[in-house]
């Protein structure tokens, strides 16, 4: 039996939770995590039972109503319904993905001026018994927005932007269009990874460093193609438009907001108000499961934002995520194991994350930072003549849920942190050839 460098055996497993969990991690399936789809949902559905109606029929029409300014008063007198006739999951994503688009249009609609307090009964009950039920938070979240909001024009045709749709949207047309379907298109890149992290670990168990070898570079190649993917965000007009999507993500969290300092009461759940972060793709469980896996230890505060999304997460989806972080050390079994090929694959592995991470960080300073500044400058000018909306931005924008810390500042702790995985001595060297 090999020993691992703590001293404890990969066979019979450093941890016995990680024996216990050891099986299901094996089938994906078990984790509602789909052989061809990853965390996507496969094949959500475009209707509710006709009971629901009342909900599609505003849900369907946010951007809208949001811009004549007549959504809150239709959702004011929409009938309290029972979500006792939900019964199949994909009803309850529906459904979480309906109530949650429109509970972002009812606060959005008034802008940073008009922010309202309480979510109104008719709203709010059945949203939260959604929610408590899919063990999701009640707000739009990345599970809702990216993964549970697409269906194919043509259903036989491919997965790509020209075939795919939104079955919600949400002010701010092709942007918002283009920015939940290339993250799904993200998260699809990342499937074959997915597929191979259970091999990476059962690899571990067996001490098959060829076997692992070959599953980390597979790992490597998904995670170049989700770099590449993120790419297609360049063909959505980065400036303004994409500056009016994070104005209105601005007015999709009820925590850390300044112009909701309280949060939000959900009238007819609970009389004190409560606080919810934002969908962000934080919340997408990708990159969570490749830092277990390869050990990425991040710093106290940008963990603890980290740590926290996971509850925004389905919750077989963070099961998974804390299962990986279970299972005896990958990077000690490559050490242990001394091997040149694994070496590679490992480092190989580490630098195609630290690049994807670059990459996102780089995607985020043009469609955040340059964005923000410039709103500041046409403030500081007094100008509007670029909206409105912009001038009013940026400090939501430059904050934005990170505990304060700045975005950028943020997003690069994590990317330094993701550094400090690579094998000794051979840091700079792996980078460069990534
Ligand atoms: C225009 C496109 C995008 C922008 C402007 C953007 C913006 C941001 C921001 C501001 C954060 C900081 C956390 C927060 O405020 O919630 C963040 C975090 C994050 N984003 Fe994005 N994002 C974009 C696209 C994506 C895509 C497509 C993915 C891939 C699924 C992604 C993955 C992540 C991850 C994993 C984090 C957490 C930090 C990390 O683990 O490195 N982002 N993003």
């Amino acid at each position: 039996m090999r020993l691992a460098p703590d001293g404890s055996s990969y066979l019979t497993s450093s941890s016995r939770q990680a024996e216990t969990s050891s099986k299901s991690l094996f089938s994906l399936d078990s984790y509602h995590v789909s052989e061809e789809l990853g965390f996507i949902l496969p094949d959500p559905l475009e209707k509710l039972p006709l009971y629901y109606q009342p909900w599609m029929d505003i849900a369907l029409r946010v951007p809208e109503l949001v811009h004549s300014q007549e959504l809150r008063t239709l959702i004011n007198k929409m009938p309290l319904l029972s979500s006792q006739f939900l019964q199949k999951h994909k009803e309850l994503r529906l459904a979480h993905l309906a109530l949650s688009t429109m509970a972002m249009g009812y606060v959005w609609q008034g802008g940073e001026s008009d922010t309202i307090e309480i979510l109104p009964k008719s709203l709010a009950v059945p949203f939260w018994e959604v929610s408590q039920r899919l063990g999701l938070p009640p707000i739009l979240t990345h599970a809702d927005a990216a993964l549970a909001n697409w269906k194919k024009k043509d259903p036989e045709g491919p997965f790509d932007m020209e075939n795919l749709e939104l079955l919600l949207s949400l002010p701010g047309g092709d942007s918002v269009q283009g920015f939940f379907l290339v993250t799904m298109l993200v998260e699809l890149a990342a499937v074959p990874a997915l597929r191979n992290i259970p091999v990476v670990i059962s690899g571990v168990r067996c001490a098959d460093s060829e076997a692992v070898a070959r599953a980390l570079e597979t790992i490597s190649q998904s995670l170049q193609d989700m770099t590449d993917t993120l790419k297609l965000m360049h063909d959505y007009k980065p400036f303004l438009k994409c500056v009016l999507i994070f104005i209105h993500a601005h007015m999709n969290r009820w925590k850390d907001n300044p112009s909701m300092p309280k949060g939000l009461v959900y009238e007819g759940v609970n009389t004190e108000p409560m606080e919810y972060s934002g969908g962000s793709a934080a919340q997408s469980s990708l990159l969570h499961c490749f830092d277990e896996l390869l050990g990425i230890k991040h710093e106290e505060k940008s963990g603890a934002f980290l740590t926290r999304m996971r509850n925004y997460m389905p919750p077989a989806h963070k099961q998974l995520i804390q299962d990986i972080s279970l299972q005896p050390s990958l990077k000690s079994f490559v050490q242990q194991q001394d091997n040149e090929p694994l070496n590679q694959a490992f480092q190989h592995c580490v630098a195609k994350l630290l690049a994807l991470r670059n990459y996102h960080i780089n995607v985020v300073s043009r469609f955040i930072t340059v964005p923000a500044a410039r709103a500041r400058q046409l403030r500081d000018k007094n100008q509007t003549s670029e909206g409105e909306m912009i001038s009013r931005a940026p400090t939501a924008l430059e904050e934005r849920g990170t505990g304060g810390s700045g975005i950028m500042i943020f997003l690069k702790t994590v990317r330094d942190h993701t550094r400090d995985a690579f094998l000794p001595d051979t840091s700079k060297e792996k980078e460069h050839n990534s």
